[in-house]
């Protein structure tokens, strides 16, 4: 049986990965992973069972039995764990600080690797992450690592915020950025890094729209479409 065709979009928070694979998945109507969202549900289901982020055998176990379903919506993906609709909560920084850390666990990033590939199903996958074109999805058809400096992705986070009402300082964001960047970066496990045949699309200076244009063009370049 051949296996259904992935474009892997990879790269650093606030690069508008989850933006540009969300419209393509949606333009082309092929399966969308978000592996970041397995990573949050991970972090949030043991921290609710009383767990500390650091055993990393028992957020292990969480990680293989975690009971969540995605629900398509006329407006994206409502996620439902253990039965309460978490969609929004998974989105806070507090629980992509929890996410961070269990995905420093090489158990829990094992843990889920089975459950990333199982959304490689026809007519195909866009799946989002650090390391779909280098870990789960080595041989994938087309791969792409986005990126964007450090201080456009502050701005784009920034505006994000005042937008909802929030209050934030630029300076602090953009630090907080390097930071996490400096540790994705650095750590043992599935380190984020363009896989060797990686696509390296820099969005800096690209709007949305541009971006997806470029994938296409890529796709097509493959023969994908
Ligand atoms: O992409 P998102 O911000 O939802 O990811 C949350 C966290 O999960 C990241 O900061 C990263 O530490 C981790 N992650 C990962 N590998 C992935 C996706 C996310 O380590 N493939």
């Amino acid at each position: 049986m051949t296996l259904a065709s992935v474009i892997t979009i990879d790269g650093p928070s606030g690069a508008g990965k989850g933006t540009v694979c969300a419209r393509l998945a949606a333009e082309l109507g092929w399966h969308l992973l978000d592996s970041g969202a397995l990573y949050r549900l991970t972090g949030l289901a043991a921290h609710k069972q009383g767990l500390s982020l650091a055993n990393e055998s028992a957020v292990a176990a969480v990680a293989a039995t975690l009971p969540v379903r995605f629900e398509p919506t006329s407006d994206g993906v409502r996620v439902i764990l253990s039965g309460d609709d978490v969609t929004r909560e998974i989105r806070t920084e507090e629980v992509g600080s929890m996410a961070s850390q269990v995905a420093a666990l090489p158990a829990v990033r094992a843990a889920l690797l089975q459950r990333q590939r199982d959304f490689q199903q026809a007519p195909g996958l866009i799946a989002d992450g650090r390391d779909m074109g280098t870990v789960v999805f080595p041989n994938a058809d087309v791969k792409i690592f986005l990126t964007a400096s450090a201080e456009e992705r502050g701005q784009r986070r920034y505006k994000q915020l005042i937008e909802k009402g929030f209050s934030a300082s630029l300076p602090a964001l953009i630090e907080d950025i390097r930071t996490r960047d400096e540790r994705d970066s650095n750590r043992a496990v599935a380190p984020l890094k363009p896989a060797q045949d990686a696509y390296e699309i820099d969005s800096t200076s690209m709007s949305i729209e541009e971006v997806c244009q470029t994938v296409l063009r890529l796709v097509q370049k493959a023969g994908l479409i």
